[in-house]
C-alpha cells in the first residue's frame, strides 16, 4: 500500500500545471478583485460640530455613509421612510461609532408632502446643515407611481430629492461651506430624458426609467452648482460602484435562474457596502474638493460622464420641468 506522503507526492507531480493554474487563476482573482474595490477615501477630516443629512441610511452604502460621519463626530441625521428599520440603523451606528449624536427621521420620497414635513422640521429644529447627501434610490421596480403620481423612480430618484435640496438651501447657504452629495450612477451613460414623456406612461421600461432618473442626478449637480456659485455651497455627483446591497430586489425576481447562474461568478467581484461608500464619503468631506463644484466622480476621482450629462441646455430644462412638478416658483 502506498503512504501518504508519497500518495500525495505523486499528487503533486501529476497536478503540479494544475496546481499553478489555479494559483495563477486564484492570484489573478484577487487582484481583480482588489481592482474592483476601487480606491478608498484617505481624508481624516473631523466633522465635530457639524450637521450632516443623509436620504436612505438605513441600509446598503447609505449605512455606510452615515456610520463614516458619525465616526467623524458629526450629528447625522437617518433621513428614511422606514423608521423601524432607521432606528435598527441608527444604534448600530451609534454604538460602532461611539457617537450618540445620531438621529432618525422620517423620509418618504415617494411623497412631496413627506418630502415637506421633513424640510420644515430641518429648518425649524437644526441649527445648521453642512453636508446634503441624497443616496436613497429605487432600481428598475414595476410600473409604479408615487403619491403624486409621478413615475416611482424618477420621483423617487429624482424629483424627491429635487425638492428637498431646494427646501434644504437656505440652510445649507447659512451653514457655508457645505456641500451638497448626488448618488448617480454609470447608468446615467445610457440614460435620456423623455421631456415627451417623463413619466414613461406611453412605454415603460424598468431600465430605462431607471437609467434616466440617474442622468437626472448628473444634470440637476450640474444645473444646482451653475446656480449655488459664490454661495459656499458645492455640489458633487457620483458613481458609487457595483455594490453588494438591497437595490437589487426588483430587479433580481425578473432574471431567469440560468441568468442568476451566470452572474454567480461575478459575485467576488462586486464592491462591498463599506467599499461603495468610498465615493460618496470623499465628495462629503475631502478637502482637496473645496472649491470644485457640479462635477461627476468615480472611485473618489473625477470623471467624465456621458455627453448628454455635458448638456447645459437639458440641465436647464430639466430644472425647470421638475420646478413645475414639484410645484416650486
Ligand atoms: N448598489 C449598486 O451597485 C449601485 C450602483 C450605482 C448606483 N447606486 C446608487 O446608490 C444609492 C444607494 O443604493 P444602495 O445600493 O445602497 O441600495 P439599497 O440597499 O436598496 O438602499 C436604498 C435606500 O433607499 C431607500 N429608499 C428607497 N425608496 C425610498 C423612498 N421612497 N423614500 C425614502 N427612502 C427610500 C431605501 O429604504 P428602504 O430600506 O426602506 O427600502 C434604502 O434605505 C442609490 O441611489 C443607487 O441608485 C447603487
Ligand atoms: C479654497 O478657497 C479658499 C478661499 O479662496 C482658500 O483659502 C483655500 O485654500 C482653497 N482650498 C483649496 C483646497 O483649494
Amino acid at each position: 500500500m502506498q503512504n501518504y506522503a508519497e500518495a500525495i507526492k505523486h499528487f503533486g507531480e501529476n497536478h503540479a500545471t494544475g496546481l499553478t493554474f489555479v494559483f495563477a487563476a486564484g492570484a489573478g482573482l484577487l487582484a481583480l478583485r482588489r481592482w474592483m474595490a476601487g480606491r478608498v477615501c484617505r481624508s481624516k477630516v473631523g466633522l465635530e460640530g457639524k450637521t450632516v443629512l443623509i436620504t436612505g441610511a438605513n441600509t446598503g452604502i447609505g449605512k455606510e455613509t452615515a456610520l463614516d460621519m458619525a465616526k467623524r463626530g458629526a450629528r447625522v441625521i437617518l433621513a428614511c421612510r422606514d423608521m423601524t428599520k432607521a432606528r435598527i440603523a441608527a444604534d448600530y451606528i451609534r454604538q460602532k461609532s461611539g457617537n450618540g449624536n445620531v438621529v432618525v427621521k422620517k423620509l418618504d420620497l415617494a411623497s412631496l408632502q413627506s418630502v415637506r414635513d421633513l424640510a420644515k422640521d430641518v429648518q425649524e429644529n437644526e441649527e445648521r446643515l453642512d453636508i446634503l447627501i441624497n443616496n436613497a434610490g429605487i432600481m428598475q421596480c414595476p410600473k409604479w407611481k408615487t403619491k403624486d403620481g409621478f413615475e416611482m423612480q424618477f420621483g423617487v430618484n429624482h424629483l424627491g430629492h429635487f425638492l428637498l435640496t431646494n427646501c434644504l438651501l437656505d440652510l445649507l447657504k447659512k451653514s457655508a461651506p457645505s456641500r451638497i452629495v448626488i448618488v448617480s450612477s454609470l447608468a446615467h451613460e445610457t440614460g435620456r430624458i423623455h421631456f415627451d414623456d417623463i413619466n414613461l406612461d406611453g412605454n415603460y421600461k424598468p431600465e430605462i426609467s431607471y437609467c434616466q432618473s440617474k442622468l437626472a442626478n448628473v444634470l440637476f449637480c450640474r444645473e444646482l452648482a451653475a446656480r449655488l456659485q459664490d454661495t459656499g455651497v458645492t455640489v458633487y455627483s457620483l458613481h458609487p460602484g457595483v455594490i453588494r446591497t438591497e437595490l437589487g430586489r426588483y430587479f433580481f425576481p425578473t432574471l431567469a435562474l440560468w441568468k442568476r447562474i451566470l452572474l454567480i461568478p461575478f459575485v467576488m467581484l462586486i464592491k462591498s457596502p463599506w467599499e461603495g461608500a468610498q465615493t460618496t464619503i470623499y465628495c462629503a468631506v475631502d478637502e482637496s474638493l473645496a472649491n470644485v463644484s457640479g462635477l461627476y466622480y468615480s472611485d473618489c476621482a473625477p470623471k467624465m460622464p456621458a455627453p448628454q450629462a455635458l448638456d447645459d441646455v437639458a440641465a436647464k430644462n430639466l430644472w425647470d420641468l421638475s420646478a413645475s412638478m414639484v410645484g416650486l416658483a
